[in-house]
This record gives C-alpha cells, structure tokens and sequence, in this order.
C-alpha cells in the first residue's frame, strides 16, 4: 500500500494496489476534482511533485499537448507505483455529504426541447431526502451495473424533489428509454451526490457561466444559489445551442436578468439561420465570452457542456488570461464504461 501526500493541505491517504488516486481520495472523505472519470476532460489535472505513476486503465487523453516538463497527472486514473506528493486543488466543501444510493420516483416527465426531456424525481417511500450542493450530479444506477451521470439542474429543494434536463442521444441506450419509455411512477436507482463542479463563495472576483445545450442545468442551480444569497458579484451567463428551440428555458433566464441588476444574459446560436430568424447572437458561445470578456484574468469562470465546447474553453480561456485555478467545469462526456470500449477501439485500431 502506498501514502500520498497533497501539498497545499498537508493531509495524507493510502491507496490500495491497483486502485486510482481519485477513488483512494475518495475512500478517505477528500475531495480532489473530477468530472468524467475516464480520463478525457482534465478536471482532475494535478501535478505530481514526487513519485511515479501509471495508467492502467484508460490513457490519459486529456494530457496529450502537455509537456512532460509540467509533471501533470490524471488523478482519475494515476495508479501510483510508490508514494506520492501532488499539488491538486481540494474541494473541501462537498467533503461534508456522503454520497450514497437511493430509490427515487418519476413524478413530472415533459419535453423541454425536441430532444431535451425534463424530468422530476421524488425519494421513494421510505427513503430519507438527498442532499447535495448546487451544480454536483447523480449517477443513474442501470441494472447490468453501468452507471448514467447526469447534473442536478436546481439545488435542494424543500419537497425533496431532484430536477433533471435528458438530452437524447442518438443512438444512445438510457437517454432513448427516457424519451420513449419511461413513465410517470416509474422508479430509478440513483448515487448522488457526485462531483465537484459547484459555487465557490471564497471570491470576489465576477463570474462568467458558459452553458452548452443541456450544460445549462448545473450552471442554473449555480446561478441560483449566487442568485439566493444574493451575491453583488457581476454574473455574465452565455447560453450556447444550435436552434432556438434549444435554449430550453430562455425565458427564466431572461427572468434572472429582470431581476437581478448584476447579472447579464447572453444567448447564441451557432446556426446562421436559426440566429438571423430569432435574432440572437450568431456564432459558438466561447466565442462570443472571448469577444465581449478578451482579458479573462480577474474573472471565476464556470462551464458545463458537450466536451467540444470545453475542449475550447480549457484551451482558449486560459489564453486570455485565466488561472487555471480559476476555471471550473463539467464535461458532459459519455458514462465512463462507453468512453473506455471507444478508447479501447481506437488503442485497437492504432495496433491493427
Ligand atoms: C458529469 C456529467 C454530467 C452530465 N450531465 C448531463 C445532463 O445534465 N444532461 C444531459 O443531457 N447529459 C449529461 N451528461 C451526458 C450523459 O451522461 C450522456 O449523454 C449519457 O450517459 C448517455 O447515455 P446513453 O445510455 O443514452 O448513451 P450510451 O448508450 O452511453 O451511448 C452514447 C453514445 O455513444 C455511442 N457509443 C456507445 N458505445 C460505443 C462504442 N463502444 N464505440 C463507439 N460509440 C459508442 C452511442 O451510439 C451513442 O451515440 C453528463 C455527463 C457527465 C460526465
Ligand atoms: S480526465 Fe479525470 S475526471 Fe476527466
């Protein structure tokens, strides 16, 4: 068994053999970041100061353009070969609730978009109510073991009830039941809360939120916790989606820039024609944050979406200034076994 050591925090974890730095942290209560778990997006990008490790599992993708001299590692899948000392940024506010499985019922099922289906879920009989923090997801537990994640599009409420926004997926297993199967009082097997893409309230510094299609849920949970606490921070919200139809609840959006004077609303189609009928904003949405936002340097910025769309903002807000201590988001990848059968099947093809 090995020991790593983070350095900012001092605080130090086993790790069992074969098992990853995240899921050992996890084991020992510490959050470190994470999103996708297969190794594709970055989120949980360290830097390893001491020590050796290997990828077993999926390789590390998302640090392919890395130069070795930075000493990155993928804390979802480093197996360390010794003891380790990484500088990871903690987040040390989801540390305080445990996740854990639950049986919830489908209580409202709608169709907020052609391909976006809005759900609501309540605690089953005789479950207690979850908590989690605004902007973390679930996991939806299928019954040959794989999981769906999916963000939490609200914080807690009172009624205990959990809000969900499904893109269908063409081509896609869970998603192509919600849409056409599931129905109102049926059950699902959740684990939650998951992630660590939520507020940071240690900060005075404006946000910028990037939204990409159904990316709009954990930001709108964000956005309305800054919102409740009433927060004098300038918020600048961007929405990004191909049709009109697909910015599925402009108008609450609009409704927060009513009633909020420090926030600002920002709508944009990549479809010239869908824009030039809607008159909104044309182009791709970190477009439009860069254009307004070209110094990103004094901001906290928030992005959930497509992974395309991350891909960018990792890579072009950073350009403009950004620590990158001070960008957070979730990738809205595939579920960790169908990104690692796609990777193996490219490994498969480069061998062949
Ligand atoms: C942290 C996180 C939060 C998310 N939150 C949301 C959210 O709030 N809303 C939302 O809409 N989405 C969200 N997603 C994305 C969502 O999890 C996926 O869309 C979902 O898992 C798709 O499940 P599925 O069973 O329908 O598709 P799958 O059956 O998993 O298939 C997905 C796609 O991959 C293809 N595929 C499957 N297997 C292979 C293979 N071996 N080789 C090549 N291609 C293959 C399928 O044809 C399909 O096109 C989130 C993702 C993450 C990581
Ligand atoms: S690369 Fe590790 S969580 Fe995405």
């Amino acid at each position: 068994m090995f020991t790593v050591t983070l350095k900012q925090s001092g605080r130090r974890f086993p790790v069992e053999p074969g098992e990853t730095v995240l899921e050992a942290a996890q084991r020992a209560g510490i959050a470190l970041p994470y999103s996708c778990r297969a190794g594709v997006c970055g989120s949980c990008k360290a830097i390893l100061l001491e020590g050796q490790c290997q990828y077993p599992r999926n390789p590390p993708v998302a640090l392919s353009g890395t130069s070795p001299a930075q000493h990155a590692v993928l804390l979802c899948q480093a197996v360390p070969c010794g003891d380790l000392l990484i500088a990871a940024r903690e987040v040390t506010s989801v540390e305080d609730i445990a996740r854990r499985r639950l049986e919830v019922v489908v209580t409202e099922k709608s169709a907020l978009a052609p391909d976006v289906i809005g759900l609501r879920l309540e605690p089953a009989p005789g479950e207690t109510r979850l908590n989690w923090l605004p902007g973390q997801y679930l996991d939806v537990l299928l019954e040959d073991g794989r999981r769906r994640p999916f963000s939490i599009a609200g914080g807690p409420r009172a009624d205990g009830s959990i809000e969900m926004h499904v893109r269908h997926v063409a081509g896609g297993g869970f998603t192509s039941w919600v849409a056409d199967g599931l129905r109102v009082g049926d059950r699902l097997r959740l684990e939650a809360p998951l992630g660590t893409f939520v507020p940071r309230e240690d900060s005075e510094r404006p946000m910028v939120f990037m939204a990409g299609g159904t990316g709009f849920a954990p930001v709108k949970a964000i956005v309305e916790h800054f919102l409740a606490l009433g927060t004098r921070r300038p918020i600048e919200v961007y929405w990004g989606a191909r049709n009109a139809a697909d910015l599925y609840l402009l108008e609450l959006a609009r409704g927060w820039e009513r009633s909020a004077h420090a926030l600002r609303f920002h709508p944009v189609l990549s479809d010239p024609e869908q824009a030039a009928a809607s008159g909104l904003r044309m182009g791709l949405v970190h477009e439009a944050v860069l254009e307004d936002l070209p110094d990103l340097s004094g901001h906290d910025v928030y992005m959930s979406g497509p992974p395309a769309m991350i891909d960018a903002g990792r890579k072009l807000f950073l350009d403009a200034g950004l620590p990158e201590e001070r960008l957070y988001y979730d990738s809205f990848d595939y579920a960790p076994d169908v990104l690692a059968q796609i990777l193996a099947g490219r490994a498969g093809l480069a061998h062949a």
